[in-house]
């Protein structure tokens, strides 16, 4: 159970496109084979922005999650889940707030240069400033090794170990700990508590990461532990305090290459982009469409690749055949740039027809949706609350 948790979430505020599908979704597909993943969608998090627009955040709940199911992520594999279905989520952003510096979130490189690029928004709400806050909870919940994500959100996977760095430090302390640690240590067996106990010195007076890590491998794996003993043998490891919740680390997802039909990033917001569930027939008149080098004025003016975004779908979807033939046929103008653009559109055909087939059943039957839905929150839930009795217990409100 405690083997390597993977978390991700994404917020609902359009239908997904094939950005997404080869900047993100193609990771998870692969990441829930090899650990335990949970993916769940961030409509709190939509809301921040999206106060104003519920009926987009409704709307595409769902859709969100067929094109989840339409890219291959398997709900026998992965949890999945609605942040705003797992309420423990906005327990955890409380508390956590009440020990959360202002300055730190101030600090978030996101708070400001989101305010400026959505300046038609009004964003200098409380919600908005807690974006990241409420981001260290959903991932601190599930004590996640892991978190997927692109480059801009790293600086909120940066400040979610601080975040849990803080709180241990201040909620870790008890009474008696290391007598308490000492007796947990004899409760892995004497072989385990050996090693642990070298791994545990190795780091503490020479500074040997590699051992650290190895003793927290070492925990991972061992059985029979209490909650409680395995927060003090993480801590004992590598100071005085428990760890109750861990660092997570940031899984960077390679930046996708996939352009827009304008040869700039795939974006919905700029208008450029080709939706994973898109209808055929409008992919085609998108691509045909498509700009290309515009030096190519005529059939038999030579082009050049590079000054295309058409030969950016290529590096996408073709092979090395494809590609060599629409690179010669290009410089020599031995083909048309409809000639050029027929492969893309059949490979993003092809893959779509993957999609759709996946999503189908979907479709003709959402309630096979709402139960992967619904047995999601209640995975979740189980994790969450075990989670929340160690937070309430540890913050002096273990009470009930
Ligand atoms: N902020 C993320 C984004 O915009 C979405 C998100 C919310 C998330 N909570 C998360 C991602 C937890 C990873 C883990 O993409
Ligand atoms: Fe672009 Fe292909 Fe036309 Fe060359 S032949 S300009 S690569 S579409």
């Amino acid at each position: 159970m405690f083997i390597e948790r993977v978390v991700s979430g994404m917020r609902p505020t359009g239908a997904l496109h094939l950005g997404h599908y080869h900047g993100a979704l193609k990771n998870w597909v692969r990441l829930q084979s090899e650990h335990p993943c949970l993916f769940f969608v961030a409509d709190w998090h939509a809301l921040t922005t999206h106060y104003d627009s519920p009926e987009v955040i409704e709307d595409n709940v769902w859709e969100m999650v067929i094109d989840w199911l339409a890219a291959g992520i398997d709900p026998q594999q992965s949890t999945l889940f609605v942040q705003s279905r797992v309420p423990e989520h906005a327990e955890l952003h409380l508390l956590l707030s009440m020990v959360t510096p202002l300055g730190w979130l101030e600090r978030v490189p996101t708070y400001k240069d989101q305010q400026e690029k959505l300046s038609e928004r009004d964003l200098s709400t409380y919600g908005f400033l807690g974006y990241p806050l409420l981001q260290a909870a959903d991932i601190l919940m599930y004590r996640a090794a892991w978190v997927p994500v692109g480059e801009d959100q790293v600086p909120h996977v940066e400040f979610t170990r601080e975040i849990a760095r803080r709180f241990n430090h201040l909620f870790g302390r008890e009474p008696g700990f290391e007598d308490k640690a000492r007796e947990a240590v004899k409760k892995l067996g004497s072989k385990r508590a050996k090693l642990y106990q070298e791994l545990r010195t190795r780091f503490q007076e020479q500074g040997d990461e590699a051992a650290l890590q190895q003793g927290r491998e070492l925990l991972e794996l061992a059985q029979n532990l209490s909650m409680g003993d395995r927060e003090r043998l993480f801590g004992y490891l590598e100071g005085s305090r428990r760890i109750i919740l861990a660092e997570p680390q940031a899984l960077l997802t390679e930046a996708s290459r996939m352009p827009g039909i304008d040869g700039q990033k795939m974006s919905k917001s700029y208008g450029n982009a080709i939706a994973m569930r898109e209808d055929p027939e409008s992919v085609r008149k998108k691509v045909r469409t498509m700009p290309t080098d515009p030096a190519r004025v005529r059939r038999n003016d030579p082009g050049n690749p590079d000054l295309c975004p058409v030969w950016q779908l290529h590096q996408v979807y073709s092979d090395d055949a494809a590609r060599d033939w629409a690179q010669t046929g290009c410089r020599s103008a031995g083909i048309g740039c409809l000639d050029c653009k027929q492969p893309v559109i059949d490979a993003i055909l092809a893959e779509q027809r993957g999609f759709h087939e996946r999503a189908q059943p979907y479709l003709d039957d959402p309630s096979l949706l709402r139960n992967i839905v619904a047995d999601g929150c209640d995975q979740a839930r189980k994790i969450a609350q075990e989670t929340m009795r160690e937070v309430r217990e540890a913050m002096g409100l273990a009470h009930g």
